[in-house]
């Protein structure tokens, strides 16, 4: 069954490949050092199909993870897969990241990875997962930031592509800038001693599994899934796009070059 929820990207066969190939061309660079305490709780809001979950499941086999999607078909392949992959440390519920089903200071820890993103209000987001973290439990926050993409050679569609994508998901609510906001969000959440880590992915011939995983299988497919509504909003004309599109993929030829910044940020939750 496919769900009607406001989410950019959508829930295609095709975004679920996208996230996982994601996950896997990022995993050491955003997660080498996500390590969690043998016995802890984590929750994870926003799962999906459990791309970044199995990861950190894998990472950390003596830590218990409850990973948490609206979307009930997405939660759904994430327990799938978590069980041909034999991970029994993830449980995988469906929740809405507002009203999380958890009583007060439930969790050791709170993970969110690609979700503030999409949400109208992440300090309420915020202020929900910190209620159910225990005091001084940690809270890590991962998200992109599309204005920190810059590529060479230069294509004038391939940056307005780039722009129509912030543009739509600005106007269904998300916030695809969110990266370079995550100091003051923190911050102004409440946690305490709240750092930010930009993790810089960096693409050129030399280092041929992020030019493939990263700006072909990543971004480029991230951009080209708004197609359909950059044209139909008239933002677009189709040739215009295919040679945004093209645009970006050039980058992958020899003399290519393509950079993006992810901002990973952490804080303790304060005693309430
Ligand atoms: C870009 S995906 C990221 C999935 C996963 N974290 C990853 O990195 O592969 C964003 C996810 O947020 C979920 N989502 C959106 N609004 C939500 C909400 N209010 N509560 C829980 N999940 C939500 C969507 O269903 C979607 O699966």
């Amino acid at each position: 069954m496919r769900e009607e929820i406001g989410y950019v990207h959508g829930y295609t066969v095709r975004e679920e490949g996208r996230l996982y190939d994601q996950a896997q061309t990022l995993a050491e660079l955003l997660h080498h050092d996500t390590v969690y305490g043998a016995g802890e709780r984590i929750l994870e809001a926003g799962c999906g199909i459990g791309a970044q979950t199995r990861i950190l499941a894998s990472k950390n086999r003596r830590t218990r993870f409850t990973s948490i999607d609206l979307s009930a078909q997405s939660v759904a392949r994430g327990r799938e897969e978590a069980e041909l992959l034999g991970l029994s440390n993830v449980e995988f519920q469906v929740a809405d990241v507002y009203r999380l089903p958890f009583d007060d200071d439930s969790f050791d820890h709170g993970f969110v990875c690609f979700l503030l993103e999409h949400l109208r209000d992440p300090r309420g987001a915020l202020s929900e997962l910190a209620r159910v973290v225990k005091p001084r439990g940690t809270m890590t926050i991962i998200e992109g930031d599309h204005g920190s993409a810059y590529f060479y050679p230069a294509c004038t569609e391939s940056e307005r592509a780039i722009k129509a994508l912030v543009r739509i998901q600005a106007e269904m609510g998300g916030n695809s800038l969110i990266g370079r906001q995550l100091y003051p969000l923190l911050d102004e959440a409440g946690l305490e001693d709240v750092t930010v880590s930009p993790r810089m992915v960096y693409a050129d011939r030399t280092r041929p599994k992020l030019v493939e995983g990263f700006i072909r299988d990543t971004f480029t497919a991230m951009v080209e899934g708004v197609r359909d509504r950059a044209v139909s909003m008239g933002l677009f004309s189709v040739e215009e796009w295919e040679k945004g599109v093209r645009g970006l993929l050039r980058t992958m030829e020899p003399d290519g070059v393509f950079c993006y910044t992810f901002f990973k940020a952490t804080g303790i939750n304060p005693f309430k």
